[in-house]
């Protein structure tokens, strides 16, 4: 053991760490902080049992019914830290222009001073009464050329039973570290000290909360929260907002995508990423599974979230899911939406503000068309349908879980894991998708003619606000490449390395992946979803795979190109021309005002907007003018 005394606190580093900055970033959170003890994860079985013990014990998780779900838990939150809190992330570069108006912005040095160096500093002491675990991390593949590996620091053993599912967590990231590698530090505390004999609470948190990035040094810093990606800090806050910097300084990209696998009957296999802004069913997507027409066909699963996207020597571009886990949203997760999803949660799964079942199993709404006769909500009440009708919210009964109650399982639970998931070579896209939540305006698929109008396509992505988030109602909010909560630089930097990274790939003849614009999400008058979506988006995905082959047909119009009825194949589904008509339809009226929508994002990011985007703009509109 290495273990100097730093201000009252035993370092017990572990005698295989041997990185000097390492240990000395250690100590100094350790005495800044206060924690009474400091705990570096090995990443073990063992380990990981005994932290959920430890939690089980301290009443934060409740064991499930081990019959029903083996080795899987229960988490309820304070009722006050439910999601991410977009309103109190930072993006702290030196200058605020280079946050760029889509992120809230404080100087480095005033952030500094509110959480390390201030008289009245929130880090200080902020781990008193309790154990600092270290957590080292690897996002991607142990040893990959496009994984990268951090550190978090916490005082939540919730965070880091999380983190062992979530990413490559323990001993073995030491060995690539070595002892001067490079390591993105993350430090994170619920910032709830406990004074001498002061019990806990199961859930504990502040009110006061900040989400903090230092781009320039790519440093995190996490005040306040326990939940998902204001906590596990390999996530949102490295693996996009400080990856998206890093991608930027290094010429790769850092996307919130899914990537999955498809190979065709002949065993021909592609690699498709897609973007969607939460709440669109990412998940679903990465996990599709055809419909029996489609036999022969198969969909595996690389990630579901995020996407790390390097050029490779012959110019393709190689990508990873940077993560080993799913952090998905439970509601609505059924065998019908999700059937990977839900074998994916038969056991080893931490669940987050689902309802608990009288059997000790978990439920949530849209799991079962019925709903249990009685349930323990995720805020550890009775439930029954009566009392949900009784208390219900907005005309709507009570959820007996949260609408962002959560799972948290390893890849390796899926049933539909891709062979290639762990490969640190990565796997060579072929396409991108775009997609947001429209009920008008935007149809089922499109292809962008070449790469600047596919990023015209992604830059100017909307999607309606759900009333499941915060402040949803339906309006249009524009996500540019479903990046908007998450890029940790100016939206128009970032626009610009897109193109930038396409003109270097294409001069030196590199093929780009094909771009597809997609909205599975389209009303007909009845204000019912005309598009059958899950599984049935196969006959979609077929038709980009069979574009990119030259083999599929289809028509051009003002923004790309659109399959006809007859190119897509309805083997298996009655879909009718005309409701294919209903989802390809193309308002000329409502396309004038869309235009004149992507000017208001445009105007926003005025200062660093590359012109090929107002430019593409203007053909699109002289296209629609003709
Ligand atoms: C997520 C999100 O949790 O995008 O993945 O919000
Ligand atoms: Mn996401």
């Amino acid at each position: 053991m290495n273990s100097p005394r730093l201000e009252g606190v035993r370092l017990n580093a572990p005698a295989y760490v041997n990185h000097q900055r390492l240990l000395d970033w250690v100590a100094r959170i350790a005495a800044l902080t206060e924690a009474d003890d400091v705990y570096w994860c090995d990443g073990s079985q063992a380990e990981y049992d005994r932290l959920c013990q430890r939690l089980v014990d301290g009443g934060t998780l409740q064991r499930l019914n081990p019959k029903l779900r083996p080795d899987s838990y229960l988490a309820l939150s304070d009722p006050g830290d439910v999601a991410r809190v977009e309103d109190r992330t930072f993006i702290c570069s030196r200058h605020k222009e280079d946050a760029g108006p889509t992120n809230n912005w404080v100087d480095p040095a005033e952030m500094r001073a509110l959480l390390e160096t201030g008289d009245h500093a929130l880090f200080k002491g902020c781990m008193r009464g309790r154990t600092m675990y270290v957590v080292p991390f690897s996002m991607g593949p142990l040893g990959s050329p496009i994984a990268h590996l951090g550190i978090e620091l916490s005082d939540s053993p919730y965070v880091a039973v999380n983190m062992r599912l979530m990413t490559r967590m323990g001993r073995a990231v030491f060995d690539v570290l070595g002892s001067d590698g490079e390591f993105v530090p993350c430090v994170h505390t619920v910032g709830a000290p406990l004074q001498p004999g002061q019990r806990d609470v199961a859930w504990p948190c502040n009110k006061t909360k900040y989400i903090v990035h230092y781009p320039e040094t790519h440093e995190i810093w996490s005040y306040g929260s326990g939940y998902g990606g204001n906590a596990l800090l390999g996530k949102k806050c490295f693996a996009l907002r400080i990856a998206s910097k890093m991608g930027r300084e290094q010429g790769w990209l850092a996307e919130h995508m899914l990537i999955l696998g498809v190979t065709s009957p002949g065993g021909k296999k592609y690699h498709v990423a897609a973007a969607f802004p939460s709440a669109c069913g990412k998940t679903n997507f990465a996990m599709l599974v055809p419909p029996k027409a489609f036999a022969g066909w198969k969909v595996t699963t690389i990630g579901d979230d995020i996407a790390w996207i390097k050029p490779g020597r012959d110019g393709r571009l190689l990508a990873i899911n940077p993560e080993a886990g799913y952090f998905g949203v439970a509601p609505g997760t059924n065998e019908k939406t999700n059937p990977n999803c839900m074998a994916s949660l038969q056991r080893d799964v931490i669940f987050t503000n689902v309802a608990r079942t009288d059997d000790g199993d978990v439920w949530w709404e849209g799991m079962t068309d019925t709903p249990p006769a009685h349930l323990i909500d995720w805020q550890g009440n009775d439930w029954t349908p009566e009392i949900a009708r009784r208390d219900a919210v907005n005309g709507k009964p009570k959820p007996a879980a949260h609408p962002n109650a959560r799972f948290t399982v390893a890849a390796t639970n899926n049933p539909a894991l891709d062979s290639e998931w762990d490969n640190p070579a990565g796997v060579a896209i072929d396409a991108f998708v775009f997609g947001g939540r429209r009920s008008t305006t935007v149809p089922l698929v499109t292809e962008a003619r070449n790469w600047v109008e596919g990023v015209y396509m992604a830059a100017t992505m909307g999607s309606e606000t759900t009333a499941a988030m915060a402040g949803g109602n339906g309006a249009v909010r524009r996500d540019p490449f479903a990046m908007l909560p998450f890029a940790g630089y100016h939206m128009g930097d970032y626009f610009r390395h897109w193109l930038a990274l396409g003109a270097k790939l294409q001069a030196a003849g590199a093929r780009l992946p094909h771009i597809y614009c997609v909205n599975w999400f389209r009303k007909g008058d009845d204000g019912k979803f005309v598009w059958p979506g899950y599984g049935e988006n196969m006959r979609v995905l077929k038709w980009m795979l069979d574009r990119i082959e030259g083999r599929a047909g289809g028509v051009e119009h003002v923004f790309g190109i659109s399959p006809r009825y007859e190119d897509l194949s309805w083997d298996g589904l009655p879909f009718t021309r005309e409701q294919f008509g209903v989802v390809m339809s193309i308002d000329t009226a409502a396309w004038r005002q869309e235009l004149q929508s992507h000017d208001e994002l445009f105007a926003r990011l005025a200062a660093r907007l590359p012109e090929q985007l107002p430019k593409t703009k203007a053909s699109f509109e002289r296209k629609l003018a003709a």
